[in-house]
């Protein structure tokens, strides 16, 4: 490289170099940046990847500055949620950002997990992206439960309660387990304590390990897209895939664009829903936890209510803590249970398309039904057999029925 004659181009050259020599930012920069070849024909689906980044990052600023004015000690935490909202400068900005960006964190995730659905992005080679994936939302699960319990008002006591609860149904060793991960003999100060130190310190590292590797894992192997077409198989002379674009700048500006319009929603949301009619936050999470008193009705946050109506679907406790648990687990095996020639919903037949949607029903009736006080046990059953039947049948339609040619080059 030509010799700058402007002194501070060259000391910059020179400290550029210098870092690039130890750290080798400029192969990384390329690799994940200015030559990580995405497909060309990225739809709408492809944002949600990046705005769960950017959501998580509004997770960790916002909660960092919570952090500094909540108190986690069961005699001052909800005081101190209330001192956040009405005494502490733009405290409640800062609160509804991370309560109602919880939620908005479900919503993007779970577009994100159904857009790998769509295109069958999970299946060869990016399990390990799924694997990972799943890893992230379980962890997402139990953060957001903690995070939930913090605030320490009526549905964060009883809601903890219910769920601490459930480890109860553990043959032999269940009263004990719930003793301990209570670190008492009811929910109280010391189950508080530990939420928070998990909550704010240890699950967010893990999840942002998870994270990293997520990407990691993907950048090895490369995007899928909506067409399911491997676009490593055709490149030009420089071994540039055909079909691929550098991620940087054509998607970095594509999801600044929609990094935008999903802030319009979000802040609209924000400022004018921040409570989701009772669905982000609960009424009765106004009321300051009461041991004596327990709420009529316990529901989880909209985002766990479809595992919630699966828990209820069995009389028996323990049986309903396997289906519950069994319902996310399963999701580990979806690369495998698809057994179709084909990525694509585009170029599958009639059967994945019909399940899936059937799917998608599903879930929304099982979260509405696991919401509601009064459902009825048999529609419960029904949905959740519906449920599991989608995994568990994936490997008949998908290897029986016709699919369609899968073009060579993707289709814009
Ligand atoms: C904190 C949560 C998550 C973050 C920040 C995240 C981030 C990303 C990003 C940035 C991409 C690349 C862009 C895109 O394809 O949209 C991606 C791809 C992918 N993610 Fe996630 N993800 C998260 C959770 C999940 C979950 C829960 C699953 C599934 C259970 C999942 C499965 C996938 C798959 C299969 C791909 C590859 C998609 C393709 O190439 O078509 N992710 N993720």
């Amino acid at each position: 490289m030509a010799k700058s004659a402007n002194p501070v181009a060259r000391s910059v050259n020179a400290v550029d170099e210098w870092v690039n020599e130890r750290a080798g930012v400029k192969d990384f920069y390329k690799k994940h940046l200015s030559e990580y070849w995405a497909p060309k024909n990225f739809n709408i689906w492809y944002f949600f990847g990046s705005l769960s980044m950017l959501v998580l990052v509004n997770q960790l600023l916002t909660g960092i500055f919570l952090t500094m004015h909540y108190k986690p000690d069961a005699e001052l935490a909800f005081a101190s949620v209330e001192y956040i909202m009405r005494d502490v400068e733009w405290g409640w900005l800062i609160r509804y950002m991370h309560s109602t960006g919880a939620s908005l964190f479900f919503v993007v995730v779970y577009l994100h997990m159904f857009r790998a659905l769509l295109y069958g992005s999970y299946k060869k080679p990016r399990e390990l992206v799924w694997i990972l994936g799943v890893a992230i939302f379980l962890v997402l699960m139990a953060i957001s439960f903690m995070g939930y319990v913090l605030p320490w008002g009526q549905m964060s006591f009883w809601g903890a309660q219910v769920i601490i609860s459930l480890f109860g149904a553990v043959p032999v060793i269940g009263p004990d387990l719930i003793e301990w991960i209570r670190g008492d003999f009811l929910v109280a100060d010391a189950t508080l304590t530990r939420f928070f130190a998990l909550h704010v310190v240890a699950l967010p590292m893990v999840l942002l390990l998870l994270v990293v590797l997520h990407l990691a894992a993907l950048h090895e192997v490369g995007s899928n897209n909506p067409d399911g077409v491997d676009i490593k198989a055709k490149k030009d002379a420089n071994g540039k895939p055909l079909d691929g674009v550098a991620f940087h700048p054509y998607y970095t500006i594509k999801d600044i664009f929609g990094a935008g319009v999903f802030l319009l929603i979000a802040a609209f949301i924000v400022f004018f829903w921040p409570e989701g009619g009772g669905y982000f936050l609960k009424p009765d999470n106004f009321v300051e936890a009461d041991p004596l008193v327990t709420p009529e009705h316990i529901p989880p946050v909209w985002y766990f209510t479809a595992f919630y109506a699966i828990l209820q679907a069995v009389p028996n406790k323990l049986a309903g803590v396997i289906l519950m648990g069994g319902a996310v687990l399963i999701l580990f095996l979806v690369p495998w249970l698809d057994r179709s020639p084909v990525r694509s919903i585009r170029y599958r037949g009639w059967p994945s398309k019909i399940a899936l949607t059937l799917f998608v029903i599903t879930f929304i009736r099982l979260s509405m039904l696991g919401v509601s006080a009064d459902a009825n046990i048999m529609e419960i059953r029904f949905w959740s057999i519906l449920y599991f039947a989608f995994f568990l049948l994936m490997p008949v339609w998908t290897s029986l029925e016709s699919t369609k040619p899968v073009p060579e080059r993707v289709t814009t």
